[in-house]
C-alpha cells in the first residue's frame, strides 16, 4: 500500500464543501489506495460531533456489516452526524437496534414483504408508473425528480402501506424535510421543525391508521403489521408506528434517488441507452448498475462496542465506524473500470447493505419499482435528454438529486 499523503491524512471527509457536487469519488479512490480505514478527528460544521473512522473497501465493509457484536447499530445511531437525526428517534426504529430486539421486530415486518405480496403488487406498480407518465406526456420539459420519481414512489409505498392517495403529497413533504434535514431547500426550519412539528404529525397520522385497521382489517401492509404474529408475539403500537415511519422514509427516498441517477447516466451515455432501447431485457442490468454507481445511501454507520482492529488500524470502544457504500461500490478490486457506467455488468454491489442483520428489507420491492420506472420511461420517451443543470441534495447521507430537468421529446 502507498504511503499516506499528508493532505489525505488530514482530510475531513464529511465537510459540506467536499460534497457540494455529489460524493467525492476522487477522495475515496485515494483513500482506498492509501488508507482504506481512515480517521477524521473533527467535523468543522458541528464541533460537538466526535471524530470517525471511514471504511472504504468492499471487504472491510462486509466485515463490519456482518459483525453486529463488535459494530453496533444501537449504541450510537446509524449516521455519521448524530446531530441531524436524534438518537432516541433512530433507536426506536429497528434499523437502530441490535439483536435480539432487532431480529424479533424484523421477523414480524418480514411477514409483510413476502415474495408473493410483492409479486402481487406488480400490476399496481406498473399502473402507477403509467399514470404518472400519462400526466407529463404532451409536455415539452419536466423535472424527473418532482414530476415523475416523487409521485411514483409516494404512491407505490402509499398503496403498499394503505395511505390514501390524497395524502401522498403531505407524506412526501414530511419525509423530504425529515431526511433532507441538512438541506435548507428541503428543510428551511432545520431540526427543530422536524421535532416539534413534522414527527408529531407523522405519529398522529399513523396511530389513526392503526386504530382503523384494528377495527376493520384490510389487505394493506399496515393491517398485516397490526395483526402479524411470530412465535406468539405481536408488535406493540410504538413498534408499528416507528417501523411505518422507517418504511415510508426508506421507500420514499432511495428508489427516487436511484431512478433519477440512473436516468441521468443513461442520458449522458447514449451508447448505453441505445443498448437498452435495442434490448429491453437489459433493464435489470440498468437497475443493478445504477444501484452500484449511485447508491441512494452514501453511508451507514456503526459504533465499536470494544477495542478492535480493522484494516491495520486500532479502533477503540465507542468510536464511530462509517461504511461508505459510495466508495465500496467503486472498489477496483471488485469492479473493473469502476467509474464506467456499463449496463451489461450485472455487478454484485453493496447499495442495499453488505449482508448481515440490517440488509435492506425493501430490496425486492425497490428492484421491481425501478424496473417498471426505467422500462416505461425509456419506452415512452426514448430520446429524453437533459434540459438544465441537475442539483444534489446537500447531504453526506442521502445521495440524491433534488432537480433533474429534462426535455421529453427533442425535436431533432
Ligand atoms: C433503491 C432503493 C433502496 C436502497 C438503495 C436501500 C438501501 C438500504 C440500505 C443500505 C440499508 C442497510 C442499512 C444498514 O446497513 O444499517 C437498508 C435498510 C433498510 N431498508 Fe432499504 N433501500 C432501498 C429501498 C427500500 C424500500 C423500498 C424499503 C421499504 C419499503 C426499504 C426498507 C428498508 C428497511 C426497513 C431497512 C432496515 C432493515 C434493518 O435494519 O434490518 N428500503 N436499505
Amino acid at each position: 500500500m502507498a504511503a499516506v499523503s499528508s493532505d489525505l491524512k488530514h482530510a475531513r471527509v464529511t465537510e459540506r464543501e467536499v460534497w457540494r457536487d455529489g460524493p467525492p469519488h476522487e477522495l475515496f479512490k485515494r483513500m482506498r489506495a492509501e488508507c482504506p480505514v481512515h480517521w477524521t478527528d473533527k467535523v468543522t460544521e458541528y464541533p460537538q460531533e466526535k471524530g470517525y473512522w471511514s471504511v472504504t473497501t468492499a471487504e472491510d465493509i462486509h466485515t463490519v456489516s456482518r459483525d453486529w457484536r463488535t459494530y453496533s447499530s444501537e449504541r450510537g445511531g446509524v449516521t455519521v452526524l448524530g446531530v441531524v437525526f436524534p438518537l432516541e428517534l433512530v433507536r426506536a426504529m429497528f434499523i437502530g437496534m441490535d439483536p435480539p430486539k432487532h431480529d424479533r421486530i424484523k421477523a414480524l415486518f418480514q411477514a409483510g414483504f413476502t415474495p408473493k405480496r410483492i409479486a402481487d403488487h406488480e400490476p399496481a406498480i406498473r399502473g402507477i408508473v403509467a399514470d404518472v407518465l400519462d400526466r407529463i406526456d404532451g409536455h415539452e420539459t419536466c423535472d424527473l425528480v418532482t414530476d415523475v420519481a416523487q409521485p411514483v414512489v409516494s404512491r407505490v409505498i402509499g398503496s403498499f402501506m394503505g395511505i390514501p392517495p390524497e395524502d401522498d403529497a403531505v407524506w412526501a413533504n414530511l419525509m423530504n424535510s425529515t431526511l433532507g434535514a441538512g438541506d435548507p431547500d428541503l428543510n428551511p426550519e432545520g431540526i427543530e421543525g422536524i421535532l416539534e412539528r413534522d414527527i408529531p404529525e407523522i405519529f398522529e397520522r399513523v396511530r389513526a391508521m392503526i386504530a382503523q385497521r384494528r377495527e376493520r382489517p384490510t389487505d394493506d401492509l399496515t393491517s398485516v403489521l397490526v395483526h402479524a404474529e411470530v412465535d406468539g408475539q405481536k408488535l406493540s403500537e410504538e413498534e408499528i408506528v416507528m417501523g411505518f415511519f422507517l418504511l415510508v422514509a426508506a421507500g420514499n427516498d432511495s428508489t427516487k434517488a436511484t431512478y433519477c441517477s440512473g436516468m441521468r447516466a443513461l442520458m449522458e451515455h447514449p451508447d448505453q441507452r441505445r443498448l437498452v432501447l435495442d434490448d429491453p431485457s437489459l433493464v435489470p442490468g440498468v437497475v443493478e448498475e445504477s444501484l452500484r454507481m449511485y447508491p441512494a445511501f452514501a453511508h451507514f454507520r456503526r459504533t465499536a462496542t470494544c477495542d478492535t482492529e480493522l484494516g491495520g488500524q486500532r479502533i477503540r470502544e465507542g468510536e464511530k465506524v462509517v461504511m461508505w457504500y459510495v466508495s465500496s461500490n467503486r472498489d477496483e478490486t471488485r469492479h473493473q473500470d469502476p467509474d464506467r457506467f456499463d449496463v451489461t455488468r450485472n455487478p454484485e454491489h453493496q447499495a442495499f447493505g453488505a449482508g448481515g442483520r440490517h440488509f435492506c428489507l425493501g430490496a425486492a420491492l425497490a428492484r421491481l419499482e425501478l424496473r417498471a420506472l426505467f422500462e416505461q420511461t425509456l419506452a415512452r420517451f426514448p430520446a429524453i435528454e437533459p434540459a438544465g443543470t441537475p442539483a444534489f441534495v446537500e447531504s453526506v447521507f442521502i445521495n440524491q438529486l433534488k432537480t433533474l430537468p429534462v426535455r421529453l421529446r427533442p425535436s431533432s
